[in-house]
């Protein structure tokens, strides 16, 4: 049983930003709607117009911007704009879920603690893009994906919780992909989770579970977190 339930915390106002399918916004959508995270969906942003997750956003009268990073003249620019409206929103969480940016240090500065991004490797292992291929050609026995606390370094931000797959024989980019992300769709929303309840924290890079440093990321053991 959950020692932890959620009702009695009011709901979390968070921000997503996302560049293209959705598919982790979608299961935070879902764990909102069945009551397993309280939380309050401010604003959906996108630097793709086109982006599936923006659909899946207005399907659900969720408020959302998508801004044409071609029409700034730096990243820095683009990056100041997004966080302007991301912080009128009144959002006090920030979820990158697939948003396939490099982010300006000043720009984020002010959400340190506050913005987590979920990645499909184990970090350190596989910064950066084509990590299922990565760990295919490196031979890895295990995979997985991460959610970590976003500072300006790519994925390089402390590393909260990670779910882990075995890496099959027969497997392939497009496999090892599709049997990642069921994981990642849980992983992410355990993790807004123990935000939502005001336990996780962040304290000089060192992320902190009801005020204890973790020493290792948080697994993913079922459906649950638990200390490595
Ligand atoms: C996910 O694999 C996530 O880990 C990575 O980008 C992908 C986004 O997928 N950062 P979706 O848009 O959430 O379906």
């Amino acid at each position: 049983m959950d020692p932890h339930p959620v009702t009695e915390h009011k709901p979390l106002p968070i921000a997503v930003l996302a560049s293209g399918r959705g598919s982790n916004l979608e299961a935070l959508m879902h764990a909102c709607n069945t009551g397993q995270l309280p939380l309050e969906f401010r604003l959906v942003a996108s630097d793709h117009a086109e982006a599936a997750a923006l659909r899946r956003a207005e399907s659900a009268a969720i408020p959302t911007v998508a801004l044409d990073p071609s029409g700034y003249r730096t990243r820095r620019d683009f990056d100041l704009d997004l966080f302007a409206r991301v912080a009128a929103s009144g959002a006090e969480l920030v979820v990158l879920a697939g948003f396939m940016r490099i982010l300006d240090a000043e720009a984020i500065a002010p959400w340190t603690g506050r913005m987590i991004n979920v990645h499909p490797s184990l970090l350190p292992r596989y910064r950066g893009l084509h990590t299922h291929r990565r760990a295919l050609e490196a031979g890895d026995h295990e995979h997985g994906a991460s959610v970590h606390f976003v500072s300006a370094e790519l994925d390089g931000g402390p590393v909260i919780a990670q779910a882990h797959i075995d890496v099959r024989a027969d497997d392939t980019e497009t496999t090892l992909a599709a049997r990642l992300l069921p994981f990642e769709h849980r992983l992410l929303p355990a993790v807004v989770k123990l935000i939502a309840e005001e336990r996780l924290g962040l304290h000089d890079a060192v992320v902190t579970l009801d005020t204890i440093p973790l020493e290792q990321p948080l697994r993913l053991v079922d459906q649950a977190l638990q200390r490595a």
